[in-house]
C-alpha cells in the first residue's frame, strides 16, 4: 500500500532550516533518560536531513504533562544530554526557551549542520491549546523553511506542534512515522492469513475500538490481561478469552495461566501476521510475566510479520529483546495511544493534515 503522505525524501532540504517534531516523551528517572527507544527512533531522519544538505535542525517535542507550567522536573535538558551522546558526530545543542530572542539567538549561534532541541512545548498553555500564535511564534523564531513530522507516538493529538504547526510550513512525514504508520495501516489494510489479533492490558473501554476493528478481519483475536481475568466475554468464535490464570496469594488473577499461555503460543505459531497489543499479565512482578515472555519469545521467533503496540507491551517487549537479542519484531511501535487509535481505525490529526503524496 501506498504511503499516503509526502515525506523527506520528496522534498528539497539543501540549505533548509528544518523543523522536527519528534517524540521525546520518554521514561526519566532522577533527572536521567531510563529508556531511549524514541529517541533512537528519531535518528534516521535527523540524519537523513542534515545529510542531504540542511542547514540546521531544530526538534520539538514535550515531556509529560506539565500542564501548561514551567516544570523542571520536565525540562527537555537530560534528553539533549542523551542525544548528544547518540550523535556524538554532530553538534547538539539545548536552549531552554520555546519562542522568542533565546531561540532565535540559539538558532543564530548554531553552527552549520548543528542540531537545536527547544524546551518543553508543555510548558506553554498554548501548545495544548493548539494555539496557531503559538505555532506562528516557533516558526519565527526558528526561522524554519520546512515542517517534518517525526513523533509518531504525538500524532493522534491535535496540539499547536502537530497540527497549527502543519499548516503553517510545507509539511512531511519523517522516517518514523512513516514506517510506523505504514505496518500499522498495512496489517489492517491487506493482511498475510491467518492474522492473529492478542489483547491484553486493563482497559476494556481502551482495548474494544480495536477488537471491533479487527474483527472482521482477523481470523483469531486472544485476549488476556486484566481483561480477561476480570470476565471478559467473547461476543465471536473468533474470540478467545483466556481460561485460566495464576493468582497471588490473595486469589487475584495477575497473569493468565498455563494452559491459556500454551493455547496462543500455538496461535502464534500458526500466524502469518501477528498484532499484539497489551499484556498479558502484570509484567513488573516477574512470578506475573510468563505469559508475555513466552508470547513474546513465539512471536519473537516466526517469520510471521509482527507488529507491537501499546505503550506497556513495547517497553515489555524492548525489555525481553535485552535479555535475548536474537528476537525479531517487524515493528516495535514508539506510540502507546498513537497506535492503539491507529490500530482502531481512528484518523490521526498530526497524521492527516501532512502535505498528501
Ligand atoms: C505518549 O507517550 O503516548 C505520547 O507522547 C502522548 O502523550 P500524552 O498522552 O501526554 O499526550
Amino acid at each position: 500500500m501506498a504511503f499516503r503522505k509526502k515525506t523527506v525524501r520528496d522534498v528539497e532540504l539543501a540549505g533548509k532550516t528544518v523543523l522536527i517534531r519528534v517524540d521525546y516523551n520518554v521514561p526519566m528517572k532522577d533527572g536521567a533518560v531510563v529508556e531511549d527507544m524514541r529517541i533512537r527512533g528519531s535518528l534516521a531522519t535527523i540524519n537523513y536531513v542534515l545529510e542531504q544538505g540542511a542547514k540546521k535542525v531544530v526538534l520539538i517535542s514535550h515531556l509529560g504533562r506539565p500542564d501548561g507550567e514551567v516544570k523542571p522536573e520536565f525540562s527537555l535538558a537530560p534528553v539533549a544530554a542523551r542525544l548528544a551522546v547518540l550523535l556524538s558526530e554532530r553538534t547538539v545543542k539545548f536552549v531552554d526557551a520555546t519562542v522568542g530572542d533565546k531561540v532565535k539567538n540559539a538558532v543564530a549561534e548554531l553552527p552549520e549542520q548543528g542540531i537545536l532541541l527547544l524546551e518543553n512545548l508543555r510548558f506553554s498553555p498554548l501548545e495544548e491549546e493548539n494555539s496557531e500564535e503559538f505555532a506562528r511564534e516557533i516558526v519565527e523564531a526558528t526561522g524554519a523553511d520546512l515542517f517534518v513530522q517525526d513523533g509518531f507516538a504525538v500524532i493522534h493529538r491535535a496540539h499547536a506542534s502537530t497540527d497549527a504547526i502543519a499548516r503553517q510550513l510545507p509539511s512531511v512525514a519523517g522516517f518514523l512515522l512513516e514506517h510506523e504508520v505504514s505496518n500499522l495501516e498495512g496489517v489492517i489494510a491487506a493482511p498475510e492469513h491467518p492474522l492473529l489479533v492478542i489483547i491484553g492490558g486493563a482497559k476494556v473501554d481502551d482495548k474494544q475500538p480495536m477488537i471491533d476493528q479487527f474483527l472482521p478481519i482477523a481470523d483469531m483475536i486472544a485476549v488476556g490481561g486484566k481483561i480477561a481475568a476480570d470476565g471478559y466475554t467473547a461476543t465471536d468464535p473468533k474470540i478467545y478469552v483466556a481460561e485460566d490464570f495464576a493468582t497471588d496469594e490473595n486469589g487475584a488473577k495477575l497473569d493468565i495461566g498455563e494452559t491459556s499461555t500454551a493455547k496462543i503460543v500455538d496461535l502464534v505459531a500458526q500466524a502469518c501476521t501477528i498484532v499484539w497489543n497489551g499484556t498479558l499479565g502484570m509484567v513488573e512482578d516477574e512470578r506475573f510475566e510468563k505469559a508475555s515472555l513466552a508470547v513474546a519469545e513465539a512471536m519473537g521467533s516466526t517469520d510471521a510479520l509482527t507488529v507491537v503496540g501499546g505503550g506497556d507491551t513495547t517497553g515489555y517487549v524492548e525489555k525481553v529483546l535485552r535479555r535475548n537479542p536474537n528476537l525479531h519484531f517487524n515493528l516495535i511501535s514508539t506510540g502507546g495511544g498513537a497506535s492503539l487509535e491507529l490500530l482502531s481505525g481512528k484518523k490521526l490529526p498530526g497524521f492527516e493534515v501532512l502535505q498528501d503524496n
